[in-house]
């Protein structure tokens, strides 16, 4: 067989193994992707990136973390979130351009996914992790994606790296979810690190006058009570959960816009 975990010694490709300490940091090899793929979707193709699966990612050069793997957006759900925010784009006045920040940016791979459905839009992203900066550095210039991405804390960067004058802001916001997600109680989204409505307030702090789309990662089952906070803070809002059973179960979007109009 071709595939090398079919030898005694090779671990299982699952969650735990990939985010394990000796292995989570490590570039992995096309054949542990698609092995991962195997082991934990029956499909050698499930870490499809970039708008391309995994032997043509890996042959333009794209390397990833075994973390990387599980965290993130892999592209059948990018192209439900980018979908999704470009209904909402649509409405906006003929000729607008779109400036699309992600401050939780890992792969990249979720920004891409919106900017592939959002003609002429140009992406930011924050990430904080060193080994994950440099590696979506490398990815993101070898596939020459409109995106500018910069190392550090979104705290501190969403000030100073900003979305042109001129453009309507889409901000997506798929922070870590820690023990946010439980079986019991679904997604509480005032436990995600940091909190939903922190990370709102930081945009509102820089963009506070302009238009502004955001795209919360979601989970199917969410607790009630930081949902409704949530919503109450935005012009109008819409939740969408998407056909598409993940290992944790479905995902889908909030999207929430203030002073977008017509
Ligand atoms: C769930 S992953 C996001 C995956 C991403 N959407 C993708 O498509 O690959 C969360 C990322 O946010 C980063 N991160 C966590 N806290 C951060 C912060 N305060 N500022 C910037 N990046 C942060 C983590 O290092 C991790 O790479």
């Amino acid at each position: 067989m071709s595939d090398k975990g079919s030898g005694g010694n090779i671990p299982r490709y699952d969650r735990d193994f990939l985010l394990s300490p000796a292995k989570r940091n490590q570039v992995i090899e096309l054949w542990e992707v698609e092995k991962f793929g195997r082991d934990s979707f029956s499909d050698p193709d499930a870490v499809a990136l970039y708008g391309m699966r995994p032997a043509d990612w890996y042959a333009k050069g794209v390397r990833i973390l075994a973390r990387t793997a599980l965290e993130a957006v892999r592209d059948p759900l990018g192209d439900l979130i980018g979908g999704a925010v470009a209904r909402v784009a649509a409405g906006a006045p003929q000729g607008s351009a779109f400036g699309v920040v992600d401050c939780f940016a890992g792969s990249c791979n979720g920004l891409y996914s919106i900017l592939r459905h959002l003609p002429g839009a140009e992406g930011i992203g924050f990430e904080v992790e060193p080994a994950i900066f440099e590696m979506s550095t490398r990815n993101i210039a070898s596939l020459g994606a409109p995106i500018h991405l910069a190392h550090g804390d979104f705290r501190t960067l969403l000030g100073t790296h900003r979305v042109p004058a001129g453009r309507r802001v889409v901000a997506f916001h798929a922070p870590p979810w820690g023990d946010a997600l439980s079986r019991e109680a679904g997604l509480d989204l005032g436990r995600t690190k940091p909190p939903i409505a922190e990370i709102v307030a930081a945009f509102e702090a820089v963009y506070g006058s302009r238009p502004i789309l955001h795209v919360v990662e979601v989970h199917e089952r969410l607790v009630p009570g930081p949902l409704a906070a949530l919503r109450a803070g935005f012009d109008w809002s819409d939740l969408q959960v998407f056909d598409m059973a993940g290992p944790t179960g479905r995902h889908g979007v909030l999207l929430g816009t203030r002073r977008w109009g017509g």
